[in-house]
Formats: C-alpha cells, structure tokens, sequence
C-alpha cells in the first residue's frame, strides 16, 4: 500500500491524542479497515503494525495502570520493529503514523504510547519473530465525551497543541526561497505527535530535498528517533497532497533521513 496522502493530509490537523475511551465495541467496517491497513502498510521489511482485538487496559496494567492515564479502549495497536535494524526507529514511526492517521481518518481515536506499557503483555498478544521489539503502542477507539483530567495532566493543561516556531526548527534555504511543497511540508512536520510533546525534529530546506535530523540524547527511554520518524511520514505525505513525489535517503545521526524529490507532476496519483 502507497501512502494514502488523500485521506492522510486531511487527517494530519485533526488528529489528538485522546487517553479516554467510551468501551463500546467498535463498528465492525471501521477496524477491518485498519486491520487491513496495518496488513498492507509496510513501506519497511524491518518494521509492522498488528491490530489486537483486545481491551487495551490490559496492556497499560502493572506500569501504568495505577495511575489511569489510558482507559477503556477496546483494541489497540502494536508497533513492531526489527531490533538489529539501525533505522527502527525511524522506520517504525513513519510507519505507525499512516497507521494512527487512517485511524484519525476512519473517526477513531489514539493515542501514541512509547514507554508505559507492559511489553511482556504485547509481546505475547501479538507474537512476535525473533529479534522484534514492541517499540510503541495506540488505544483505539471511540473517544469519550468528555476530556478528563489526564488528558489535560498529560497535555500539560493545553501545552500538548502548541508547537515550536518553524523558525526555531529549520534551518538551509531562507524561508522567501522555498517552494509550496516545502512550506506546506514543513508545517505538516510541525504538527506531528512526539513524546511529551519534545519536538526533537530539525529540519534543513536543500535544492529539491528536506534532511530531518534529532535535536540532543533521548529522553524518557524513549527514541527521539520515533518521533522523526513520525514527522518523515507527515512530510511525505504533505509533499505527495502538493504534487510532489520522492525517496527517502537515511542519515548518519544526528541526521536521520532526506527526502529527495525526484518529479512535480500535476496529477500527483501518477
Ligand atoms: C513516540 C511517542 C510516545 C508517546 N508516549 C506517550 C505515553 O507514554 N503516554 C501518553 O499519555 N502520551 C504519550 N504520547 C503522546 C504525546 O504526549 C502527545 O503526542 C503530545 O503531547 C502532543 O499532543 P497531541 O498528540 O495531542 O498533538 C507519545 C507520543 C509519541 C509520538
């Protein structure tokens, strides 16, 4: 499956992290259609998607049950990647990102969760190959009505939706000279999810290509790379809405990747 930059863009502004679900069990067409997606969205050999057609509570027990932050999903999602892999991270960001937009764009609701979670737990409900890790984990579901505390507590009470300046996160390119793909681009990047809401990704604006690179070490044992990984996928997908296609070349860090144009076409579905 190639990117779903039609459904994807639109879902990019509408997505939030939502830590509280209604139970109810989710319409049968909406989560076959995400399951088929986590099936055929795998633009990495070393990174997958399974859907688990679990309560999710189960799996924010014993670290985080506790303290309630994620409640009442129905199913969730794991985020799978090849640990020998140097690009996991990246990989399994991007790669999870379609994933968490097509949910946003199927009316459901998640939440990126890269730490708290019992990996024991995952790893047994989805099976997992020799030498894979569970890097990450979403709820999905209907989100209740109401936000509740934890939402606004891991929100930092409004915070989470602000993002840094784009002037304090690109650098190459003055921003006069850039074309539309590059400034719809970037501000798609700007949106992206990242734990605590860090915003570790930089961005520098070349002829014809856009380098993401890590801001400083990890934190809360959680690969800052995840969350470029996550940023890389908002990029294409914007580059593709705006006609424009292209690979992705990966990076020694800090560096993390470049995605080299290749061709403007005006039907971007050719
Ligand atoms: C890789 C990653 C890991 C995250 N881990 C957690 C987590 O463990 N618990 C949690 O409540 N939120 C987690 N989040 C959600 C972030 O707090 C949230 O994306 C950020 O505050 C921005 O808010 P927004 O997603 O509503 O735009 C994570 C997000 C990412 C991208």
């Amino acid at each position: 499956m190639h990117v779903q930059y039609g459904r994807w863009y639109e879902a990019i502004a509408r997505r939030r992290s939502r830590r509280n679900y209604k139970p109810d069990p989710l319409e049968t067409g909406p989560v076959q259609a995400l399951e088929n997606t986590c099936h055929q969205f795998r633009p990495f050999e070393g990174a997958r998607a399974v859907l688990v057609r679990q309560p999710a509570d189960r799996v924010f027990h014993g670290l985080v049950g506790g303290y309630g932050k994620i409640k009442g999903a129905p199913v969730f999602i794991a985020f799978i990647g090849d640990a020998a892999n140097p690009n996991v991270n990246e990989q399994v960001g991007y790669t999870g990102e379609g994933i968490i937009l097509e949910a946003t764009a199927l009316g459901l609701a998640t939440c990126w969760v890269g730490g708290m979670f019992n990996e024991a737990v995952v790893g047994s409900l989805v099976g997992l190959n020799t030498g894979e890790k569970v890097l990450a984990v979403t709820p999905v579901g209907y989100p209740a009505p109401k936000i509740t505390f934890e939402d606004k507590l891991m929100a930092g009470f409004g915070r989470n939706y602000r993002r840094k300046p784009l002037s304090e996160l690109v650098s190459g390119t003055p921003k006069e000279s850039w074309p539309e793909w590059v400034a719809e681009s970037l501000a798609a990047a700007r949106l992206s999810p990242s734990a605590v809401n860090r915003q570790p990704w930089r961005f520098h604006v070349e002829q014809g290509a856009l380098a993401v690179s890590v801001d400083g070490k990890d934190t809360y044992k959680i690969s800052k790379r995840l969350d470029c990984g996550i940023a890389m996928l908002h990029i294409h997908v914007t580059a593709l809405k705006y006609g424009v296609h292209g690979t992705w070349e990966f990076l020694a860090h800090p560096g993390v990747a470049r995605f080299n144009s290749s061709a403007k076409t005006d039907d971007p579905g050719q």
